[in-house]
């Protein structure tokens, strides 16, 4: 999502629709379907549409994003793993952008950043690909300068600090430091600056004001509030066509 966008935010939203994909998934079928999900979080002043395709394909599948990708007019940020599988189906769809991270099958969510800086070697060749056809290519790092200097080396226009360990922390204020000194140390190298994991509306206020970040991309904690701000709803109109159901 550059920053020439027509009509997108001065800090960008990036909304990620992983988890309705795992709802579905859970009873099979097709709903919830992130088509709708996607349509509804642009409608809802979302800027772009982030997914996350695991290697196990334990949310998102291959044809959700070919679907996705076919019905938004948005740019679609690509969250992968740094593999020769993943780099050609991004090189074959060729998504506005993708992120790289780290992955293990055994984790929940992303733990941690990628270790840019410990694998300049096999990472180099992957972000050329990527480049080469077109996409723009971030990196999802702690935020340490060694792996901001990696990201320069690597050719990397974008990082996005991972904002996990903040939003853990009870008294946040060390990971707060850590945060700012990496974005502004982002800013300085000339690399765009993004944020995401584990962000609320509780706790995005101070990293939505880190200097330079443009963009956000926020998953869980919207689907988490999606349901009890939805559940009331569904649950009226239920009531209602059961009523409608006994009175005909
Ligand atoms: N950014 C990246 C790179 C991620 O891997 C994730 C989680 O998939 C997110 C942002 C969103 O995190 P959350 O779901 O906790 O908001």
């Amino acid at each position: 999502m550059p920053d020439t966008d027509p009509g997108s935010h001065a800090l960008r939203l990036g909304v990620n629709i992983d988890h309705v994909a795992t709802i579905r998934n859970a009873r099979g079928g097709t709903e919830p379907d992130p088509v709708r999900a996607a349509l509804l979080a642009l409608e809802a002043g979302a800027d772009g549409i982030t997914m996350h395709l695991r290697e196990d394909r334990r949310h998102i599948r291959d044809a959700d994003l070919t679907q996705v990708m076919a019905a938004i007019r948005a740019p679609l940020n690509l969250e992968m793993a740094a593999t020769d599988e993943m780099v050609g189906i991004a090189r074959h769809l060729r998504p506005h952008a993708c992120c790289l991270v780290p992955e293990r099958r055994e984790e929940v969510t992303t733990e941690g950043g990628l270790d840019a800086a410990g694998h300049i070697v096999s990472l180099m060749p992957k972000i050329a690909a990527l480049r080469d056809a077109g996409i723009r290519v971030s990196l999802f790092i702690d935020p340490d300068p060694r792996q901001l200097r990696a990201a320069v080396a690597l050719g990397a226009p974008v990082v996005e600090l991972h904002t996990g360990a903040y939003a853990l922390e009870a008294d946040a204020s060390h990971e707060l430091a850590r945060l700012q000194g990496a974005a502004s140390m982002a800013r300085d190298l000339g690399l765009e600056c993004h944020a995401g994991h584990g962000l609320t509306v509780d706790n995005v206020t101070p990293v939505a004001q880190l200097p330079g970040v443009r963009e956000l991309n926020i998953g869980h904690a919207l689907i988490a509030e999606a349901v009890f701000a939805g559940l009331g709803q569904a649950i009226r109109d239920m009531r209602l066509a059961m009523d409608r159901a006994i009175a005909a």
